[in-house]
């Protein structure tokens, strides 16, 4: 195995997309742990906030660069000034929606934004001497979405699952994992994949399932469920995902696609009707208890992936990793997290966020379908 990198002489790495939910998550508790300096670089879009980043602001570890990944003289620039012994790729467009509604950014970001960070990386890993080289890596972090859906008796996602893309979104990402795949066999990239499930937690922005039903039911609006609310996600919390990508980081083997999930899969109905009950225990002050009066069944998102599920045991098996979090536990922290901070809150959603909620539920009818009772679940 190699010599942990960790430990070694340059402990600097360049993490993209570090301002978003799950970079920022890791950058945090990257440099809280004493791992060394991290290079952010970030474009700052509708999805990075430099207020998930405040303690690091004024930190000498952390080195925010606000640029564009496609930018590959930016990047080539920052390889070479800070030598970081790897590249950890978050950055991306990664909601499903917007896809939907809007696919060129995606494209642009995470197909071209992948080409022009693995073009970059190579050079420099090819200008690096032997014993830099020896630890340099790429870490590329993607989705399990590349598999496409389940029927629900198939067995979960492994890692040579045959891809199968449904959305934009989706599509956009199988095609960076194919160029990261390509870079290592044809010009010997040490590169890794890593295949995530849906993450939750904090600094997650509220286009997502999760934080947009704590918004909207802290504010007594609707809980837009799509279709009949029975599609499946398998959640994990997003610091037990920064784990294992530090683990993936530490020993993973380079060339290889590691699979990361919690073995939890519920359906969303069930994910929002366990959100309201949490709500009316943490609120029990809110006159909008119970929160489950407030879910409303809407027209279903095109092409809607009715399952999803992860076998992480490859990762479980080589590289010891395991969720720490149940579901119980993380969505009370997470829920928590959010009540605590209120003022994050209220700057995300101000702002161009409203668009992007009249744009993606205003038109979207309510269904008939009765009111949901906790019997649903
Ligand atoms: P996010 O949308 O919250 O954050 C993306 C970050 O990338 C933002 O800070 C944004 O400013 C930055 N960015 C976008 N375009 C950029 C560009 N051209 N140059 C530099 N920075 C740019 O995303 P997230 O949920 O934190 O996801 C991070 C990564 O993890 C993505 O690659 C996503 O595909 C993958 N992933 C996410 C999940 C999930 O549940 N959220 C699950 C599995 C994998
Ligand atoms: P999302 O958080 O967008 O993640 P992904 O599409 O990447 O899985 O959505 C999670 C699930 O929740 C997905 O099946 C779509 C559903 N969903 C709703 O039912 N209503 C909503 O308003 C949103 C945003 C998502």
């Amino acid at each position: 195995m190699l010599e942990s990198p960790i430990s070694s002489n340059s402990p600097c790495i360049l993490v993209t997309g570090g301002a978003g939910f799950i970079g920022s998550n890791f950058v945090l508790n990257w440099i809280a742990s004493g791992k060394g300096r991290v290079v952010n670089l970030d474009l700052l879009t509708y999805a990075g906030n430099l207020g998930n980043l405040g303690p690091l602001l004024e930190n000498p570890d952390h080195i925010l660069v606000h640029g564009d990944i496609c930018d590959r003289g930016l990047v080539g620039e920052l390889l070479l000034e800070h030598r970081p012994w790897a590249v950890v790729h978050f950055a991306a467009e990664s909601h499903v929606d917007r896809s939907i509604r809007g696919p060129e950014a995606f494209l642009k970001t995470n197909i071209e934004g992948t080409f022009s960070m693995l073009q970059a990386s190579l050079e420099h890993f090819r200008s690096l001497p032997p014993h830099e080289a020896r630890h340099f890596r790429f870490l590329h972090v993607s989705t399990d979405e590349v598999y496409g859906t389940l029927a629900p008796d198939e067995p979960p996602f492994h890692e040579k699952t045959p891809f199968a893309p449904n959305s934009p979104y989706a599509a956009s990402k199988a095609a960076s994992d194919h160029l990261v795949r390509a870079w290592v066999h044809t010009y010997g990239m040490p590169a890794i994949i890593t295949n995530c499930s849906n993450n939750y937690g904090p600094f997650q922005f509220p286009e997502k399932l999760l934080p947009l039903m704590i918004v909207n039911a802290l504010a007594g609006k609707p809980l837009p469920v799509y279709g009949d609310g029975q599609q499946v996600r398998d959640w994990l919390y997003v610091i037990d995902h920064c784990r294992a990508i530090e683990a993936v980081l530490k020993a993973g083997r380079t060339g290889e696609t590691y699979n990361v999930g919690g073995s939890n899969q519920q359906t969303n109905l069930t994910v929002v009707l366990t959100l309201c009950d949490l709500l009316d225990e943490l609120v029990p002050g809110s006159r909008y208890r119970p929160h489950q009066q407030l879910i409303r069944f809407v027209d279903d998102r095109p092409g809607h992936d009715r399952r999803y599920a992860i076998d992480a045991g490859k990762l479980e098996r080589e590289l010891g990793w395991k969720a720490e979090e149940t579901f119980s536990s993380g969505l009370r922290k997470t829920v928590q997290w959010y009540l605590d901070n209120q003022v994050w809150m209220e700057e995300v959603t101000s702002g161009s966020y409203q668009k992007w909620v009249s744009a993606n539920y205003g038109d979207r009818a309510i269904s008939e379908r009765s009111t949901v009772t906790a019997s649903a679940k």
